[in-house]
């Protein structure tokens, strides 16, 4: 009977800059996805890649002097490097700069553009005619002028071509509302209210201010701008429209496609628009999950929290490090990560827990009976709790990663091995161990812990793929004993099974000691971060509550000509040669508009966007180091710095406060 088959995909990442602990999120939650449907005998198609066209990499490989291809290529050596220190078990890897990929994107682009979908338009902004190039005000220099040639920008308008958004708006809303396609389901709420109900807007998708993207075969001069490009990706892979791959057929539509929730609008709106409007079948799933903070704070390189997984890794070993970040993630919400946190899990979990099972089994098992059990057996009714409690582990897991619930399969699978060492607790193995007439007890309980630990180790290899092998090694198990249709029952393991003692699994961690090395190689990042940051030095430090005298009275008239609204940051960077001012593009329920604020050494350009915050939206425009504000951001001083004043993502953009 042929395979049945299960096709699950990653994002793209941008070979931006250097892949840290964030980007293994997805691709380790995925790749244990993926072994465990290839372990209950699916054919599986995992996918993963690189999304390498648009102007930033553009910028960046001029910088550095050399191709933008050459830049890249230096990046997707170090992601492809990462991803096979994790045991990333991808079965294709895309790279949007791939032949096949541009063959399929510029028929797509065609395809949509024959059949309506596609239109040209006019692309507003400020042009430097000198170098041919579009800059939004933000992009523009502290005289206002072009930020490359320094020379007077002019109001011009490009031609573009657009993605009509609105004749799909209907059937998306079905599709977030009525169907399971987005999971969690609380999200989809939020997309419909933000962006569907007020009305979709239509998508910029090419553009002729960079060279460093797809061609527009019937118009030369345009490249396909962004999401065309990357979202195609799931199906160029398989061969959608060329001749590299033929696989499209068996594998789409796609089971799961895993994001992180700044790009789930992509994936829960414009991919699904694409996908009807090249009537292809929608993919079942999206699984949206949150991010992985610092320390509660959102990791980035210019705060220079950014965890390096090679150092971790190279400490840890890396199926302690997929564990710990699956483990901590609940689907949906964001996990804070910390070294103290991480320690304390591999210890109390994988050391303690696990690795204790194991080594304490198998070592009574070579000391007891030289390793080999013997035939003779004595039940007890305590043996039948240890059974159902791991046959009841084999069953959650099946649901929980049918709902891609990795962490709450991991809890479940961590309640036998507690469980299970309840069981030597309850059993007392060495006390049976010194009484002859107690050894066909012995040889049970050893048995049944060594039969828990097959079952337990074979669901928790598609989590910890490189350590799992050595445990089977270690209780005697064969490879056919640890496939899935053995896991839900018990007794499967020879009866007279041979231990091998082997290695530590998981050494115990010297907490103090490594929190401390730990600690100072974040700290010297941040340090570095920090001084890159701060070239120039605030000459107004935060001021406490009590250092500001109260300002004199104003009557409720005074106080009701002031406009406060909520609004969301859409877009946020820093100002050209300006320490201090970020450049914020709100979503200000009125159209948006663009807030300069002197928030830059407080907060990093991405820890804002998506926060709502309040606007005074009534400020007469000004002009920042040439770049033009309309309105300002609410803000604390507190002696810690300056702390923008977010406000809960459920009220709506636009709203008044009052
Ligand atoms: N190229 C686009 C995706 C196109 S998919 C058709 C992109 N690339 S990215 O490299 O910027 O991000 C890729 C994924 O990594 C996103 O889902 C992003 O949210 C995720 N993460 C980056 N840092 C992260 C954390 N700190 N935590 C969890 N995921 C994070 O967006």
């Amino acid at each position: 009977m042929s395979k049945k088959p299960y096709y699950i995909t990653t994002p793209i990442y941008y070979p931006s800059g250097d892949p840290h602990i964030g980007h293994c999120y997805t691709t380790v939650a995925c790749d244990s996805i993926a072994r465990y449907r290839r372990m209950q005998g699916y054919d599986v198609m995992f996918l993963t890649g690189t999304d390498e066209h648009g102007l930033k990499i553009e910028q960046k490989a001029a910088a550095a002097g050399i191709t933008p291809k050459e830049y890249v290529d230096g990046i997707v050596a170090k992601f492809k490097t990462l991803w096979s220190y994790m045991n990333i078990s991808y079965d294709r890897y895309i790279r949007t700069t791939d032949d096949y990929h541009v063959e399929s994107v510029q028929k797509i682009f065609k395809a949509l553009y024959d059949k309506g979908h596609i239109y040209k338009g006019k692309y507003s902004g400020k042009y430097c005619t000198p170098c041919e190039s579009f800059w939004t005000e933000s992009q523009l220099d502290e005289n206002g002028c072009c930020p490359e040639c320094h020379r007077p920008v002019v109001f011009a308008e490009e031609e573009a071509y657009f993605f009509k958004m609105s004749p799909f708006a209907d059937r998306i809303e079905k599709l977030l509302t009525e169907t399971d396609y987005l999971q969690p389901k609380t999200r989809a709420v939020e997309l419909v209210n933000n962006f569907i109900k007020p009305g979709l807007e239509d998508l910029c998708v090419s553009r002729t201010s960079f060279t460093w993207g797809i061609p527009v075969t019937f118009d030369p001069g345009h490249v396909v701008y962004v999401w065309i490009d990357a979202l195609s990706n799931y199906i160029t892979a398989l061969g959608y429209l060329n001749d590299a791959y033929s696989d499209f057929d068996k594998y789409w539509p796609a089971d799961v496609h895993m994001v992180a929730k700044d790009i789930m609008r992509f994936h829960a709106i414009i991919w699904p628009a694409m996908l009807m409007a090249l009537d292809i079948p929608l993919p079942k799933h999206l699984a949206v999950h949150g991010w992985i903070t610092f320390n509660g704070e959102k990791m980035s390189k210019s705060l220079g929290n950014v965890v390096d997984p090679f150092v971790l890794g190279e400490r840890y070993g890396c199926d302690a490090i997929r564990y710990h970040i699956l483990r901590e993630m609940a689907l949906g919400a964001d996990s804070s990560f910390s070294n103290e946190i991480m320690i304390n899990r591999i210890n109390s979990d994988l050391a303690n827990g696990f690795g204790n099972l194991v080594s304490r089994t198998v070592a009574m098992a070579d000391k007891y009976f030289g390793g080999t059990l013997p035939q003779e057996r004595e039940a007890d009714a305590l043996d039948d709790e240890l059974k159902t409690a791991v046959l009841d582990a084999f069953a959650a897991v099946e649901k929980a990663m049918d709902e891609t619930k990795l962490k709450n399969a991991l809890e479940e699978i961590f309640k036998a091995v507690d469980r299970a060492n309840k069981y030597i607790d309850q059993t007392e193995p060495w006390k049976l161990g010194k009484d002859e007439s107690k050894k066909p007890r012995l040889a049970s309980v050893l048995y049944n812990l060594l039969d828990t630990i097959r079952i337990i180790s074979a669901l928790l290899s598609p989590f910890m793929p490189s350590t799992m092998p050595k445990v089977w090694e270690q209780i005697g198990a064969s490879e056919d004993d640890v496939k899935y249709d053995k896991l839900n029952t018990f007794g499967v393991l020879p009866l007279n099974v041979t231990v091998h003692k082997g290695d530590i699994l998981f050494p115990r961690i010297d907490i103090e000691k490594e929190i401390e090395e730990l600690n100072s190689i974040i700290q010297k990042n941040m340090e570095a971060a920090q001084a890159k940051l701060s070239g120039e030095k605030s000459p107004e430090p935060g001021k406490s509550e009590e250092d500001t005298p109260l300002l004199p009275e104003i009557t409720i008239d005074d106080f009701a000509k002031i406009d406060i609204r909520v609004a969301k940051v859409l877009s946020a960077e820093k100002v050209k040669k300006s320490d201090k001012l970020l450049c914020l593009q709100l979503d200000d329920g009125m159209g948006g508009r663009q807030v300069v604020s002197g928030i830059a050494q407080y907060y990093a350009p991405e820890d804002l966007i998506g926060k709502k915050l309040q606007l005074i939206a009534n400020l007469k425009p000004v002009k920042l180091r040439g770049v033009e504000s309309f309105g300002m951001i609410c803000a604390a001083d507190t002696p810690d710095g300056v702390k923008v004043i977010f406000v809960d993502d459920s009220i709506p953009a636009g709203s008044k406060i009052r």
